[in-house]
């Protein structure tokens, strides 16, 4: 099984997903800078996945950081969690992981001295690591039950959006495990082509069959009747149950409502945003028009062309049938349901 980031004593090895399906390259990220551009360019992608990147890098920069004395250490400590939290705007738990870490400084920068610091940083980082592979894992088992046989996703929320093993993905991975007969429609998530190059590739890896598909089919295949579910990740998700996730989710999960079918939400509790009463508020990322014009190296669109790239779509509650977390599966009121999850340790 690949890994798709880890910590190593020279720096953060992760493999680049722009690379993916064709070429399985694994990089060394030697600086938090270096960290901070690869989670820009979608070297890493996905929400858990960004978060334990950017928790890494924190670590990473502690270790560059040169000071003679708490305030200064302090000083630059800010700009390296700064530098980490300007790189994507959407994924909550890239700001949540950055908050965590600077919670280790908080606590220990009065005694501690700036090794002991540092240390604790780096272990910090390893156990969200450790700890966003374990949780998956248990989401997949909340999760697993509610899958029928054909299942369809949208974008990667496989062990390649996260830590490792998945949480759409971990819930699919945790039935078949379980002996249920599954089968996936994979949508191929234009513009990026998540779903072609990185949830087919990682399910092809481990033998559960795939149907790759274009996104303009899922309404077809659904119709026919030969969809039983959807099931999806978040990048952020507020109080209210709104859901932010890859451009597309929404019109999955309309047509899953128009065609009687329970769309699903995995996500860990780290991907709620509390603090945000309803979807309207959360940021969406707009991404480079070069995405939509080319594939790879080549245009498929005339030059100069006007072009809009939102990364993100927010999907209303009243579409999703229950959200899949680590502390268990929720359902509407979200208002509710969400908070008694959040408040549950
Ligand atoms: O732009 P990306 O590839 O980072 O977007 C990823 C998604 O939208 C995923 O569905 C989401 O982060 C959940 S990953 C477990």
């Amino acid at each position: 099984m690949f890994k798709t980031l880890e910590w190593t004593q020279h720096g953060v090895v992760m493999i680049d997903q722009r690379k993916l399906p064709t070429e399985e390259v694994y990089p060394l990220f030697k600086t938090y800078q270096e960290v901070a551009q690869a989670i820009r360019d979608m070297v890493v992608r996905g929400a858990p996945a960004i978060g334990v990147a950017a928790a890494m890098g924190v670590a990473l920069g502690a270790k560059q950081i040169q000071a003679d004395s708490i305030q200064e250490f302090e000083r630059k400590f800010a700009e390296i969690c700064d530098v980490l939290a300007s790189t994507r705007p959407t994924a909550v738990n890239l700001f949540w992981a950055i908050e965590r870490m600077k919670g280790v400084c908080r606590q220990l920068l009065p005694k501690a001295d700036l090794q002991t610091f540092k240390e604790a940083l780096e272990s910090e980082a390893v156990r969200m690591h450790e700890e966003d592979i374990a949780l998956n894992r248990q989401l997949g088992r909340f999760g697993a039950d509610l899958l029928g046989e054909r299942v369809l996703t949208h974008c990667n929320a496989g062990a390649l959006a996260t830590a490792g093993y998945g949480t759409a993905l971990g819930v699919i991975r945790a039935a078949v495990e379980r002996g249920k007969k599954i089968q996936v429609f994979a949508d191929e998530t234009r513009p990026f082509l998540q779903g072609a190059r990185l949830t087919a590739w990682e399910l092809q890896k481990d033998n559960i069959p795939v149907t790759l598909i274009t996104d303009n089919m899922a309404g077809y295949f659904m119709q026919q009747g030969k969809i039983d579910c959807v099931v999806v990740g978040a990048d952020r998700i507020a109080a209210n149950g709104d859901v932010a996730n890859k451009i597309g989710t929404y019109s999955v999960a309309v047509l899953a409502k128009e065609n009687s079918i329970p769309f699903y939400v995995a996500a860990p509790i780290s991907t709620l945003d509390l603090g945000l009463p309803s979807g309207d508020q959360i940021p969406i990322e707009q991404r480079p028009s070069r995405e939509v014009t080319h594939i790879q190296q080549s245009a498929i669109a005339p030059e100069g062309v006007r072009v809009a790239n939102p990364a993100f779509d927010v999907t209303p509650n009243r579409y999703v049938a229950a959200i899949i977390t680590e502390r268990g599966v929720a359902r509407a009121p979200y208002e509710q349901s969400l908070r008694d999850l959040s408040d549950r340790s």
